[in-house]
């Protein structure tokens, strides 16, 4: 049924304005003012936002890691992302070595398919590029749709990949028009730092950050950044967290190079003193690369202010205080990575963000939703409201004032890493083409009504750096 979203601000990356929405047969049919009522649905979205669905372009949902499996799965996840007013999720498909790619990426269907509520695709995990691999590559490119190739430079022993094989991959990438990304810390130093660490008997949280300092983060983006220069190939750098990363970002963004990154909501609120709280719950904010000194949070912001930093992923990787991160007591490198984070990205961003002028609110949709759209090729199908686009809409009311709290979030897990913390806004309504799956902050949507998405190669709408960029904010 044709549904009108009536009397809205609506919102893209470039534009704000009120008028209505028509939607039917799940893409966006019409925009303008007073649009005729007649035999449509009539949604009143007067004094709210009408933002395009935020797009996750980082999760890992049901996802085996750390001696145990993720706490949300992809109907869990997706309708916790859904509540937040995320409609499109791109999760990591992860590989082994040995095993053919369509295998794994068989998995992540078999994850997924009956499962997600909204919109899904993967990213393909590259762990070794052997001849067999090379010649696989290609046709899950372009068979599967995956447009995207993941390299892990850290977790030594388990999904760390060499040198030699990232410089493969960008290789390939250049060539087959896919982006690739990478996990940048140095995993060889950082082993090390552990080992001694805990031979020192320095088993405690903390010592995850400890052991894994910014200088590493900062090596490694610069190392994959030199080699994306020597490919002339793209480069998407996962979960930035510190100024030694953003400027090397910056810096080779200024040379002209397409290179990107992406921060994270814990780390532009959270700091590493939230490792130090007492009776193991450090263990809660243990993630790689963790959390920094507070200052950091400054030069993240003004990087996705400035453009060197473009997308906002979750990283949501969900593990419980009871039963999983427990398996870390006594030694802080058997703590499973990672935190809840897919419900809260958008309201952080939103509310830290723009209700405290950091970002504009076409800038917060551009790094909530568009960017990964057009780096990721599911633009303009997704990522803005426009004629013939996807009818993801978010429905969004900046009033409403609300704290974030385990008790009544939708995730699968005991804690909230964002516990106490007041927002300003919360998405009332979000539907996913066309149809509600939350409806005035009530789930009615349906396992299994979630599309999986082939994407488009890496793409002349992906945002490209300019030489003459002003870029890096304070670094
Ligand atoms: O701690 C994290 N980030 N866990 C998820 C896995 C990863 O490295 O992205
Ligand atoms: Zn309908
Ligand atoms: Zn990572
Ligand atoms: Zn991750």
């Amino acid at each position: 049924m044709k549904k009108i979203i009536k009397n809205g601000i609506i919102v893209t990356a470039a534009d704000t304005y009120t008028g209505d929405v028509a939607l039917e047969n799940g893409i966006i049919t019409e925009i303008g003012l007073n649009l005729l009522a007649e035999g449509a649905e009539i949604i009143d979205a007067s004094g709210c936002y009408v933002f395009p669905g935020g797009i996750d372009p980082h999760t890992h949902l049901d996802m085996p890691f750390g001696g145990t499996v993720t706490a949300d799965d992809f109907e869990t996840g997706t309708i916790a992302a859904a509540y937040g007013g995320t409609t499109t999720v791109i999760d990591f498909c992860l590989t082994t070595k040995g095993q053919p790619l369509q295998q794994a990426v068989d998995t992540w269907h078999h994850k997924s398919q009956d499962k997600a509520v909204i919109d899904y695709s993967f990213h393909l995990m590259v762990s070794e590029l052997n001849d067999k691999v090379l010649g696989e590559l290609p046709q899950i490119i372009e068979n599967e749709g995956i447009t995207s190739l993941k390299v892990f430079m850290a977790y030594k022993n388990t999904f760390q990949a060499d040198d030699g094989t990232l410089f493969k991959t960008l290789q390939v990438a250049k060539r087959e028009g896919a982006l690739v990304m990478v996990h940048a810390e140095n995993g060889d130093v950082i082993e090390y730092l552990v080992e001694q660490a805990l031979a020192a008997g320095n088993t405690d949280p903390i010592y995850h950050a400890l052991t894994r300092p910014p200088e590493l983060e900062g090596e490694a983006t610069g190392r994959a950044a030199y080699l994306t220069e020597l490919t002339d190939s793209q480069l998407y750098v996962v979960h930035v967290t510190c100024a030694e990363a953003v400027g090397k970002i910056a810096e080779a963004r200024k040379k002209g190079l397409r290179i990107y990154g992406e921060t994270c909501p814990q780390y532009l609120v959270l700091d590493q003193t939230a490792l130090e709280k007492p009776n193991f719950e450090g263990a809660k904010y243990v993630w790689s690369p963790p959390l920094r000194e507070q200052w950091n949070q400054d030069v993240l912001w003004d990087a996705l202010w400035s453009g060197s930093l473009q997308t906002i992923g979750s990283d949501q990787c969900s593990f419980n205080f009871k039963g999983q991160k427990d398996l870390g007591l006594g030694d802080f490198s058997k703590i499973p990575n990672g935190g809840p984070t897919i419900e809260d990205r958008f309201s952080i961003l939103y509310s830290e963000g723009v209700q405290k002028g950091r970002i504009s609110l076409n800038k917060f949709v551009d790094i909530i939703s568009t960017s990964s759209a057009k780096l990721f090729g599911l633009f303009p199908q997704k990522g803005t409201i426009a004629v013939g686009s996807d009818a993801d809409i978010v429905i969004f009311d900046p009033s409403i004032e609300r704290t974030i709290s385990a008790e009544s979030h939708h995730m699968n897990v005991d804690y909230n890493a964002f516990e106490g913390f007041e927002v300003k806004g919360e998405p009332v309504s979000v539907l996913s083409r066309g149809e509600f799956v939350i409806r005035n902050k009530e789930f009615v949507g349906k396992a299994g009504s979630g599309k999986y998405l082939q994407r488009k190669r890496f793409a002349a709408e992906a945002p490209r750096p300019s030489k003459t960029a002003i870029s890096g904010g304070v670094v």
